[in-house]
């Protein structure tokens, strides 16, 4: 007979300790909530460590710069899908974020005057598209992690509850209103019960369904998959970013930091062909127009020695720069491939890197449910896992690390008010049935399908078909594989039958999240007959406002998505043809 599952209480509930569950957390804290951080990892484990070139902000201590500048581009490098009153709070509140930031203790890089230093970065302008603009706050190449070292310690101080390597596997919704969540213990396979009045997700992205990412192995759409599987509809799915440069073969991120201080692409022939794609920013274009030109070289028979790659070259910058301002990534280029950044260039591919769409939230992060915008009450979503649309079709560098410190902030101002007004919600009758009967069967199957290996033809599909450049037919080829998968994973198997640190049956579970985020991602691209941002279709090149000016929405219908689709806010900037 199953344990009873423990059951916990606490006002606000935050899943996932990334820069957006911390700065929530310390708002939360700093307010007096009690407050518990549920996280499969050790907190400075999570992803948003891994970030590396910079958050960006107005500040202009370089040159002149201006908040609506940093709007604009934003709307503009989203190919115009973005929701402009969410932009507009993002450029604005940037300013005082970054500002916070330094006085929480952040070691950002210095001018020679003692202020932050900024550099540039892809699709950053002044002007409203001039000319390159320094905006990009930064500590060396490794601006996360010292986001993440920086709001864990000041958690810490401010008495946070964590809980570490518990992993959520149900959301409790009932009756349109959120009620906490189930977690599982990876020490001891135990369930908990965490009853809360308010409920953030803050799972971080699903990069890991591709072949080449620059994501962690844990990023898998746990928190995106189970919203979606509790009737929340996903936004945007079809839109999904591939880094320029991720290192050839591993798919590990080289920031784009490094063309921001000056690198260069070139091709095999030693063109530097981001001229003839992008001839006012060139190398510093979006991230979309930088990983179509990338693949075009390569089809064009001029990656190096006519294989899938190019070259980083930063050679020229001199020792001095790279070591002070790009020593992480030239130190993996030295370990994964051997070569040596002051004299050589570095082989690099585009890597599955961010996903723009997710769980839907209006600007004060409550989870909302229809095309009416109708708020969840209870639940809020922040970080890569929602969709606040601040990045419409394709997000500018460095508006992810400003994303999930605004809106997570911003989820920890509304979750400390919503939970003064509201009183503790009760539970469902039996909180933790439905997800202790899958596990089960999950660890108990004696014969069956191995997930490594459905994750394995999952992540070649979703690469193959879904990447950069899609059709109709890759897509509906990608469609089937997925089906077929979903089809196999209802008799998948864990080799680990024990109750303590069963990883196993946990990575069994996160395959079924992927497949998830997949199946919504292939059909969402699929319906979409026109290209825009990140989402290029061979087969309908051209950008189409008269039919696609619109967000997506899957909800799932009978176990498949269903889409519908809503307006696009548009305040400020009319959309105009993008050229960089
Ligand atoms: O290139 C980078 O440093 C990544 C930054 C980002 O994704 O915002």
């Amino acid at each position: 007979m199953e344990a009873a599952p423990v059951i916990h209480e606490f006002e606000a509930v935050i899943v996932g300790a990334g820069g957006a569950g911390l700065y929530a957390a310390l708002e939360l804290a700093r307010d007096g909530v009690q407050t518990a951080v549920l996280t499969k990892l050790y907190p400075t484990r999570s992803h948003t460590g891994a970030a590396q070139g910079g958050i960006c902000a107005a500040l202009g201590n370089q040159e002149e710069d201006h908040w609506e500048w940093h709007m604009f581009d934003t709307v503009k490098g989203g190919d115009y899908l973005v929701d402009q009153d969410a932009a507009e709070i993002l450029a604005r509140e940037a300013i005082e974020t970054v500002i916070e930031l330094e006085h929480l203790g952040l070691p950002f890089n210095r001018t020679a005057d003692g202020r932050i230093d900024q550099r540039r970065f892809g699709g950053h302008t002044r002007n409203f598209g001039e000319a390159p603009v320094r905006r990009a706050c930064y500590a060396a190449d490794r601006t996360g992690h010292m986001i993440l070292q920086t709001l864990y310690q000041q958690c810490i101080k401010h008495d946070v509850r964590f809980f570490d390597e518990y992993h959520v596997v149900d959301l409790l919704v009932e009756d349109g209103v959120s009620r906490g969540v189930v977690a599982y213990r990876l020490a001891d396979s135990s369930l908990h019960v965490f009853r809360s009045k308010a409920v953030l997700l803050a799972t971080g992205g699903f990069g890991r369904m591709f072949r080449i990412t620059s994501n962690a192995h844990t990023l898998t759409g746990d928190g995106v998959a189970l919203a979606y599987r509790r009737g929340i509809p996903l936004q945007d799915m079809e839109f999904y970013q591939f880094h320029p440069t991720g290192l050839a073969g591993l798919g590990v991120l080289l920031s784009e930091a490094a063309r921001g201080e000056g690198g260069i692409l070139l091709n095999g022939k030693g063109e530097r062909f981001m001229e003839r794609y992008a001839p006012t920013l060139m190398d510093l274009a979006p991230r979309d127009v930088v990983s179509r030109a990338i693949y075009q070289e390569i089809r064009a028979g001029r990656g190096v020695d006519g294989k899938d790659y190019v070259y980083l070259d930063v050679h020229h910058l001199g020792r001095a720069v790279i070591d002070e301002k790009l020593p992480d990534i030239t130190d993996f280029a030295r370990i994964y491939q051997g070569v040596e950044p002051y004299t050589q260039p570095v082989g690099i591919q585009p890597t599955a890197h961010y996903a723009m769409g997710g769980i839907p939230t209006d600007v004060h992060s409550r989870v909302v449910v229809d095309e009416r915008n109708t708020v969840l009450p209870g639940l809020y979503a922040a970080g890569e896992c929602a969709c606040v649309s601040v990045h419409g079709a394709n997000r500018l560098g460095t508006n992810s690390l400003l994303d999930i410190l605004v809106f997570g902030r911003r989820a920890g101002l509304d979750m400390a008010r919503f939970a003064r007004e509201a009183d503790i919600p009760d539970l469902p009758s039996d909180p933790v049935g439905p997800v202790a009967t899958e596990l089960e069967a999950l660890r108990s199957r004696r014969e069956g399908e191995s997930p490594a290996k459905i994750r394995r033809e999952l992540a070649d599909v979703m690469m193959d078909d879904v990447s950069v450049f899609r059709t109709a037919d890759t897509l509906r080829h990608a469609q089937g594989v997925v089906d077929g998968l979903r089809e196999r994973y209802r008799w998948v198997r864990v080799r680990d039958g024990g109750a303590h640190f069963n990883q196993d049956l946990l990575e069994a579970r996160e395959v079924g999240y992927q497949l998830d985020v997949a199946q919504v991602t292939v059909a969402a691209a699929l319906a979409r007959q026109e290209s825009r941002g990140a989402h290029y279709r061979e087969d309908f090149p051209e950008r189409d406002d008269a039919s696609w000016l619109k967000h997506s929405l899957a909800c799932r219908v009978d176990g498949a998505p269903e889409l519908r689709y809503k307006p696009v806010t548009i305040t400020r900037f009319t959309p105009k043809p993008r050229t960089y």
